[in-house]
């Protein structure tokens, strides 16, 4: 069996993974308290202690707010911590699979599907440093695969972690009866975490890079919720969803991702369903 170091196993899509594969590959999943990764002392003496083949690197502070309103904190973890968790799987020989973010993009003008090779300039705390790691953690292993992941949400589950996020979100506004706003100048992939935590495996065995891993996305995000209202609800014309038309006056946000590259490099095995056949899927 081949053995994957799991970071962030404790988080929102960390719990998934090693629940969906923990039969079929030996899961080293240590806690914050056994293997802080910002503390490379630690990193690698559990790195060579447990020799993994395969290194998923999940931990991180993933709240975008939160890294605006600390980024020493977010440079720490974001950044050194990758770099730290790079070092030692570049140690014991392990290949690095690195979850960075559509967020890299959030500074760029250009519309449809964004591919990899664009140049980017992200405009929040959050994006830079993903976008650093990113770089950092391939110049010292060039071998990592570092993954641009979307906004990711599950249906209730329990006892699993989750964050809000767009689908419960929406769940729990139907339910109160309260309205919620989304914006129309925005444009975003919006992933089932399921879809991800499937299709992870096929990632290991990716050449070296960058790749866009998520769900494609040609609405914007209020259209998006329209749509998956109604599927809830069963009506057109919905007085929950409600459109923001003032959010991202500087320019349209566009984040949404192409996956022709992972897909191509995968021989076809790494494919995702748009965000609206995700949210369909995950409500069957
Ligand atoms: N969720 C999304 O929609 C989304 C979208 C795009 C990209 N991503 C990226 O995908 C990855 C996984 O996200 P997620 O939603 O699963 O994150 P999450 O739920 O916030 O979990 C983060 C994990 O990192 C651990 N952690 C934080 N600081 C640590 C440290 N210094 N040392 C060791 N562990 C530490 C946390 O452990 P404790 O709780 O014990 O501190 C937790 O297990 C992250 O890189 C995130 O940036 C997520």
């Amino acid at each position: 069996m081949k053995r994957i170091l799991v970071t962030g196993a404790s988080g929102f899509v960390g719990s998934r993974f090693v629940e969906r594969w923990k039969g079929e590959y030996t899961i080293l999943a240590p806690g914050h308290g056994e293997m802080d990764i910002t503390d490379v002392v630690s990193v690698e003496r559990y790195c060579m202690e447990t020799v993994p083949d395969v290194v998923v690197h999940l931990a991180a502070i993933s709240n975008t707010w939160y890294c605006e309103q600390h980024p020493e904190e977010s440079y720490r973890v974001n950044v050194e911590g990758a770099c730290n968790v790079a070092l030692a799987s570049a140690r014991c020989g392990a290949k690095l699979v690195f979850f960075s973010s559509d967020q890299v993009y959030n500074g760029n003008r250009e519309s449809g599907l964004l591919t990899e090779d664009i140049a980017v300039a992200p405009e929040n705390v959050y994006g830079r440093h993903k976008l650093e790691a990113e770089q950092r953690v391939l110049g010292i292993c060039p071998e990592t695969v570092a993954l641009r992941a979307t906004w990711m949400y599950d249906t209730e589950r329990e006892g699993m972690p989750t964050h809000a996020n767009f689908v419960l979100n929406i769940a729990h506004a139907i339910r109160e009866g309260v309205q919620l706003r989304f914006p129309v100048r925005e444009y975003r992939g919006i992933t089932w975490v399921k879809e991800v935590v499937e299709l992870l495996p096929h990632a290991f065995d990716l050449p070296g890079g960058v790749y866009n891993f998520g769900a494609e996305n040609l609405l914007n995000t209020y259209e998006t919720a329209c749509r998956y209202c109604e599927m809830l609800t069963g009506e057109k014309n919905n007085a929950i969803i409600l459109p923001d038309h003032e959010r991202y006056p500087e320019h349209v946000r566009n984040i949404s991702i192409s996956m022709g590259k992972a897909n191509r490099a995968s021989g076809g095995a790494i494919r995702f369903h748009d965000t609206l056949e995700g949210l369909r899927e995950a409500e069957r």
